[in-house]
């Protein structure tokens, strides 16, 4: 057994479980280290108005009805809230949940549930927003299709991701001065269970890497119009002038994204 099934008492993948059920178990075992890792929680004030602002580039200045998809721990919710969205927030992690709760209580709604099978009525949402989700996807067929049924018209979809399968040479050499650097600063190795990750990533459906324009092609057959690049770069940004050098250099060493894309 896993350290961290052990720690998060959740069982060990075994036979019958499916790839989902094991991604699930993967993310509940690092709840608890998350918001500790560099480029989860919002660590500033320059974070979060760089947050305002591509929220807001993306949605517009006005409240609206948005769901967080995959909220984890509830950031990107945090963000929501403080421009003064009304925000279902969805994930399937108990673990994860229930940090997001203690986090916002009930200024927003925060929901259990499939983000590949969504419960809510046709053409709920203005927007919809989702983090590091996209990549871990079963189906992105399916779940695009009910991401498109529960916006409005001409509602807006905001996906933040990355590529986290492949780097290029230069960001194999940031990657390793970022990991010389944290073992240096003597800072605790990142909780993640290395094994589980491995055998979970090679059944992903985008277990060959995700792109902007992988993602972008998918998004227009679903009948997404208007596909453009949202600037995630603000955000990438703050967070570096808030980090040590060791996170500052992790940051770079992966390709970071966002897309935006509207319901026509
Ligand atoms: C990398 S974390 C990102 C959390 C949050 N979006 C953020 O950026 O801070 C991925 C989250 O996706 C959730 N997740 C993965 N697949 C999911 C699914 N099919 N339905 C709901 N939640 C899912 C996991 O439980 C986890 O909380």
């Amino acid at each position: 057994m896993s350290d961290s099934s052990l720690s998060s008492g959740l069982p060990t993948p075994g036979a019958n479980y499916s790839l989902k059920e094991e991604i699930r178990t993967y993310w509940s075992g690092r709840a608890a280290t998350f918001d500790s890792q560099v480029g989860h929680a919002i660590k500033s004030d320059a974070e979060l108005a760089a947050f305002q602002s591509l929220l807001r580039q993306s949605f517009g200045a006005e409240p609206r009805e948005v769901l967080d998809l995959a909220c984890g721990t509830g950031e990107i919710t945090r963000a929501l809230l403080s421009l003064g969205h009304k925000v279902t927030a969805l994930d399937f992690s108990e673990e994860m949940l229930a940090r997001a709760r203690a986090k916002h209580g009930d200024r927003a709604r925060i929901l259990a549930g499939d983000a590949e099978r969504l419960l809510d009525d046709d053409g709920t949402y203005d927007a919809l927003v989702t983090r590091h989700l996209v990549w871990t996807l079963t189906d992105p067929e399916a779940a695009f299709a009910e991401w498109f049924r529960v916006l409005k018209p001409g509602g807006k979809l905001l996906v933040i991701d990355g590529d986290w399968i492949n780097r290029s040479w230069l960001q194999q050499m940031l990657n390793r001065a970022a990991t010389f650097l944290r073992e240096r600063a003597g800072a605790a190795p990142h909780a993640a269970d290395r094994d589980a990750f491995d055998s979970i990533t090679k059944r992903f459906f985008f277990r060959d890497g995700l792109s902007f324009e992988r993602l972008g092609t998918m998004l227009r057959q679903t009948g997404f119009a208007r596909i453009e690049a949202a600037d995630y770069a603000q955000v990438v940004r703050a967070q570096q002038r808030n980090a040590a050098l060791h996170d500052a250099l992790r940051l770079a060493s992966s390709t970071r994204f966002a897309v935006l894309a509207t319901k026509g």
